[in-house]
């Protein structure tokens, strides 16, 4: 039978399928009712996925799913007690850390595994990539988010939708847009220039949807300006679909926003997971003439059209067996690339050959944390730990240590508050005191030692600055304790940072003799530290995010906002709390390195940095022109001059004219990262610049373009390690992109200025 097509469909549709269509079918969590808790699993035909569409049999319309989250499939592993069959995922490295690959390449190459995952568990939606900005340290869900930038932001979501989407299932790009904190997520509003919100926030939206195509996109909880991101057409439709050709379907963030109506006329098309007072609120609208029929047949056809797209629509036979060991190897490739060195003294990494005995100590040693909990969290079937990893290697792991650590937190952990839903954080711990005599012995038993700092977070909190943007004391005692140990032996001392956010270094980082920033990095996480540490694999991750010295000097001041509402503030950190608020992006596009560098604020690490075991010269940078038409190519020559085999991230920054306005020091253009280069071999990378790369929002032209002047091209190992400059010249101004004149703040945003 020829496939109808969906307009036909819809008119085929009544009215009371109509509505039902546009409305999910609900959160139905186990003993949890109809309409639960605000995110949790949906016992449709999936169990553990976030939420499905209504089915419409005699027109052949299937129900479909959508499932969570950035960093694996959250599904329910075991169902009805039944352990005989299980359905672990792949627990993926988290965004931050494939982020710091630098490598859309490989991240592409995990979609695909990851999108097979998607299908052959019979999902047909990924509630994924998550790709708000990391504005502020203190953010709950940074771990899921790739970057402060949007120019990587963008390209690692639409790498992810690329791989992902070639399996033949869809994505969403969530959460659209500026819900950069977890406090108050569903009332704050956020306050923010045209300018910021275009250039930082929307940018890395826009890449994705140009570059990847996203079958959804999820909308925010969050007003911008005065109105919820679902309710506001001058988003959803004016910005995403008039201006950026967006042809999918939007959704809400579960149970998001607050007007019905307003979300159908704004083309929020989807309202997930759906309650009957929607499908009511919408049947009365239709009655009185607030919602046009006209509106509602749009917003059906635009969900159909994605649903015939669906495995489900073409009922597809699932297996429930995706080759999890082959993903686990994706996840531990991913890993290896996506970590970074901090410090490396005197070359302490690799660990020599004449290593063998490791003193592994720190609580997360022994719990490695492989990902985030609330929706980004995954259901993987095991987590490599660190002495698991350490001993696969042929590390012969301290036992002493081993067995004090570990019944220490099972104790601890039997004493600790048990998580009260799935997205609870688990207890943080205090630190194992070990005495100094116990420390001094195992200097002399082992030929290094490992610290672990762990770090969690996720949906419905932020962090809080003491303790977990800072190290506790705890944590720092260990740290000098065990260094001053292992150096009175002539042993050398490794920090490794098991975080999903950027915490506090400078205070500590000149004691330890090397810091290895592993991130949360999946469920390999032991296997892929060993493959770092053991030299097996050559770090070639870079920061996605500056490290600040201390949190004052973030440039994101306002955070999480401020409350317009009488009930006691809470402060940071904590369940996100339900009241008004607001909060002002008042760094404006100074955010991140574009602060660091413009004001001149000096980070502890800084956008793009990363150590490797060998080096790499940077020579040759030539421009195509010396006057900018068209397009200009840059082009530069990395040579491996080291001992080991490596790869280069390659940064292309920037500086633009300033006579017009305002513009940060140096702003990421372009990047890259080599092949693996042989010690001695080189490679001629290329980057294409064109006139959108040169244009900066003008609110008062509400256009984007590109000033005339002269524009400094800057190749960097680093946002703070430039290697090469040259320069060219745009004769006249070029009107990229004429724009609409929306969102605009409903008060004057006193923002930084230079
Ligand atoms: C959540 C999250 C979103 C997730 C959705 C479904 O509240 O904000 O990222 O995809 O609900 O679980």
């Amino acid at each position: 039978m020829p496939k109808k097509d969906a307009h036909t469909l819809v008119s085929q549709m009544t009215l009371d399928e109509k509505i039902h269509f546009v409305v999910g079918n609900g959160m139905k969590l186990p003993g949890g009712g109809d309409g639960g808790a605000a995110v949790g699993a949906t016992e449709d035909k999936l169990p553990g996925a976030a939420g499905t569409t209504y089915a419409i049999p005699r027109l052949g319309i299937p129900s479909v799913v959508l499932a969570d989250g950035p960093a694996g499939i959250r599904i329910t592993p075991i169902r009805n007690g039944d352990s005989t069959k299980t359905y672990y995922a792949t627990a993926f490295p988290v965004g931050t850390l494939l982020a710091s690959t630098w490598d859309t390449a490989l991240v592409r190459n995990l979609g695909v595994a990851f999108g097979n995952e998607v299908k052959e568990y019979g999902a047909d939606i990924l509630l994924a990539p998550a790709l708000n900005i990391q504005r502020n340290p203190l953010g709950g869900r940074s771990f899921e988010y790739y970057s402060e930038d949007p120019l990587v932001s963008g390209n690692m979501a639409a790498a992810i939708v690329n791989g992902v989407q070639q399996n033949g299932v869809g994505t969403s790009i969530k959460h659209f847009v500026a819900n950069e904190q977890e406090t108050n997520r569903t009332l704050v509003n956020t306050i923010v220039s045209e300018r910021a919100l275009r250039e930082i926030y929307l940018k890395g939206f826009q890449i994705a949807v140009q570059k990847s195509n996203p079958w959804t996109v999820m909308s925010s909880y969050n007003k911008v300006n005065g109105t919820y991101t679902s309710e506001s057409k001058d988003l959803l439709t004016t910005i995403l679909r008039n201006e950026w050709g967006f042809k999918g379907l939007v959704m809400t963030d579960w149970f998001g926003g607050k007007d019905v109506v307003a979300q159908m006329n704004a083309g929020n098309d989807l309202l997930m997971p759906g309650t009957p007072a929607q499908r009511d609120t919408i049947a009365a609208a239709l009655k009185s003439g607030s919602l046009s029929q006209k509106t509602l047949d749009e917003n059906c056809e635009r969900i159909l059209k994605i649903v015939m797209q669906c495995p489900a629509y073409n009922t597809y036979k699932f297996s429930d067996k995706p080759n999890l060991q082959a993903h686990a190897q994706v996840s531990r490739l991913a890993a290896t690339e996506g970590m970074v060195v901090l410090k490396n003294e005197g070359s302490t990494l690799p660990l020599g050959k004449n290593i063998k005995r490791i003193a592994v100590y720190g609580n997360t040693s022994y719990e490695f944390i492989s990902g985030g909990v609330g929706s980004g969290d995954v259901y993987e079937a095991h987590t490599v730990t660190l002495t698991e990893g350490l001993s696969a290697a042929g590390y012969t792991v301290d036992r002493t240590l081993q067995t004090a650590y570990q019944p220490y937190l099972l104790k601890e952990r039997a004493k600790a508050p048990k998580p009260q839903y799935f997205f609870s954080l688990p207890a943080v711990l205090p630190e194992m005191q070990v005495s100094s005599e116990a420390i001094g012995h195992s200097a002399d038993e082992n030929d290094v030692a490992i610290i672990t700092i762990g770090r969690n977070a996720g949906e419905f909190q932020d962090r809080a600055l003491e303790n977990d943007f800072t190290l506790s004391n705890g944590e720092k005692g260990l740290i000098d304790n065990v260094t001053k140990a292992f150096h009175r032996s002539g042993k050398k001392v490794v920090v490794l940072l098991n975080v999903g956010g950027v915490v506090e270094t400078a205070s500590w980082q000149a004691t330890p003799d090397a810091i290895l920033l592993t991130w949360q990095p999946g469920q390999e996480a032991g296997h892929a530290v060993a493959d770092i540490l053991s030299g097996k694999v050559n770090p070639s991750g870079k920061l996605a995010v500056s490290f600040p010295m201390q949190y004052s000097d973030v440039p994101a001041k306002d955070f999480p906002g401020k409350n317009l509402s009488d009930i006691p503030e809470k402060g940071v950190g904590g369940f996100s709390l339900g009241y008004n608020s607001e909060v002002k992006y008042e760094e404006g596009i100074y955010v991140g390195y574009r602060y660091y560098n413009t004001f001149k604020v000096q980070p502890a690490y800084p956008f793009g940095y990363g150590l490797s075991y060998t080096s790499f010269t940077y020579s040759g940078l030539k421009l195509s022109s010396s006057t900018f038409n068209k397009t200009i190519t840059a082009t530069i020559f990395i040579k491996n001059t080291g001992s080991v085999a490596g790869k280069e991230v390659v940064q292309l920054y920037i500086s633009a004219p300033t006579d017009k306005i305002q513009k940060p020091a140096e702003e990421l253009k372009g990047f890259a990262k080599t092949r693996l280069l042989k010690p001695g071999e080189s490679q001629t990378l290329t980057f294409t610049i064109t006139p959108a790369d040169l244009a900066s929002y003008h609110t008062d032209a509400v256009a984007w373009v590109a000033d005339a002047g002269t524009y400094s091209v800057k190749i960097g190992a680093s946002s703070a390690d430039i290697k090469s400059t040259a320069v060219f010249n745009l004769p006249a101004a070029i009107t990229v992109q004429k724009a609409h004149d929306v969102l605009k703040p409903q008060m004057t945003v006193n923002e930084m200025k230079q």
